[in-house]
């Protein structure tokens, strides 16, 4: 611990973080709890458990959960762990089940969590006191939200400030056309670090560039001609149509923001064309670039006129992490008829791959005894965002068990 509170203390703003930090166990182990257990993480969107007794998990932390779709509509969370010797209860990534049953020695819980069966117990065990214990849980438009600490931090400023945004794509009336995990060589503060700056997309993102601008600001003083007049033409439009715009002030946890495609692109395709014939939500206007949209600790998303991506970050250890990427279509939208998977996946699947090899390779360079902190870009300020945050969340951790 004294370690890092001094690597905490000499931390240079602006900069990349010690070697340390991204290659010890330990600290992860630490981050773990100080950052994945105290912050709203993103599992899954609603759409994925449409009918009463579906369910999928999600790893939060050191910890498994459980969403399950009720009888009434509404969303259980639990932690997935049995009340009788901890074993996972659901197994798998998604399934579907009237009641919870434990593969272990079948103790069965309902939709709320309740103990129902338990055999072989003695008379006065007290099935009341082995309820499935709960979470906490938020659903932003379908977008659902965990936090395992008792007292969750605020969320009702994101979901004011974001809310506008997403709530026209309507991510609780899609479906998942196509879900992919990949394992990356990398800490996942690295992948995140890469995913926060388009720095590096002009020399490694070909697919990508086609459609996304590389400025992340409607005022980047690196806009070119094309960019200045295509970004008040496209913000007069979505005035308009009621669509919101401007980057929302979300400090260092959240930004949202719309954007305009370019190429005249109306999707992230690798030609520009739909993705998906079937419009999200209500719309009707195939030409509104995409909102895009970041919380921490690892979640980021894009918001298209035919599509929406979701992809979260999770630690695996201190040199892997795992990025689950899904994309999700209108619910209704028909395969081969309305879209076809590897036209919709093609573009951030190799982007995924690109990005993976370039922080496989940061990964392995900060291991050199000659890496040091280095200075961020004027275009990378969400990477000082970023680790400003990071390290605010590690030392107020710190400074809790001090105090214990
Ligand atoms: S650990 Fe779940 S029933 Fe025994
Ligand atoms: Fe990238």
């Amino acid at each position: 611990m004294d370690h890092l509170k001094a690597m905490l203390k000499r931390r240079k703003v602006g900069h990349s973080l010690e070697g340390d930090f991204y290659h010890s166990q330990a600290i992860l182990d630490i981050e773990l709890k100080a950052i994945f257990e105290k912050e709203w993480v993103f599992v899954g969107n609603s759409s994925e458990i449409p009918n009463p007794g579906d369910y999928i998990t999600a790893t939060v932390g050191r910890n498994s959960v459980i969403l399950l779709k009720k009888k009434s509509g509404e969303i259980s969370a639990f932690l997935n762990s049995c009340r009788h010797r901890g074993s996972l209860i659901c197994l798998g990534k998604k399934g579907h089940s009237n009641q919870l049953v434990c593969p272990y020695h079948q103790w069965t819980y309902d939709e709320d969590g309740a103990l129902v069966h338990a055999g072989e117990m003695p008379a006065d065990f007290d099935p009341e006191n082995h309820f499935l214990k709960s979470v906490s849980l938020q659903n932003m438009s379908g977008m659902l939200y965990v936090c395992i600490s008792k007292n969750p931090p605020d969320f009702e400023e994101f979901r004011k400030q974001v809310e506008p945004y997403i709530a026209p794509h309507q991510p609780f009336r899609c479906k998942v056309a196509y879900e992919e995990s990949i394992v990356e060589e990398a800490n996942w503060k690295l992948v995140i670090e890469n995913n926060r700056e388009c720095y590096h997309c002009a020399g490694s993102h070909p697919e990508l560039t086609f459609s996304l601008t590389a400025f992340a600001m409607p005022d980047d003083p690196r806009a070119d001609g094309f960019f200045t007049e295509l970004m008040p033409r496209m913000a007069k439009k979505w005035q308009e149509l009621g669509l919101p715009h401007k980057p929302v002030p979300g400090g260092d946890k959240f930004r949202c923001i719309r954007l305009p495609f370019i190429n005249d692109a109306l999707s992230m395709t690798i030609d520009g064309s739909l993705a998906s014939r079937k419009l999200l939500g209500d719309l009707k206007d195939a030409n509104l670039g995409s909102a895009r949209m970041f919380h921490v600790p690892g979640n980021w998303n894009h918001f298209g006129s035919d599509y929406i991506l979701h992809a979260s970050v999770t630690p695996i250890s201190a040199d892997k992490t795992l990025l689950t990427t899904k994309w999700l279509v209108h619910e209704d939208a028909v395969e081969g008829w309305d879209y076809d998977v590897k036209h919709l996946a093609r573009v951030w699947q190799a982007t995924n791959e690109q990005d993976s090899t370039l922080a496989a390779n940061n990964h392995l360079g900060t291991r050199s005894v000659g890496y040091e902190p280095g200075p961020y870009a004027e275009s990378e300020f969400m990477l000082t965002d970023f680790t400003n945050w990071y390290g605010g969340m590690m030392e107020k951790y710190i400074e809790g068990e001090d105090e214990k």
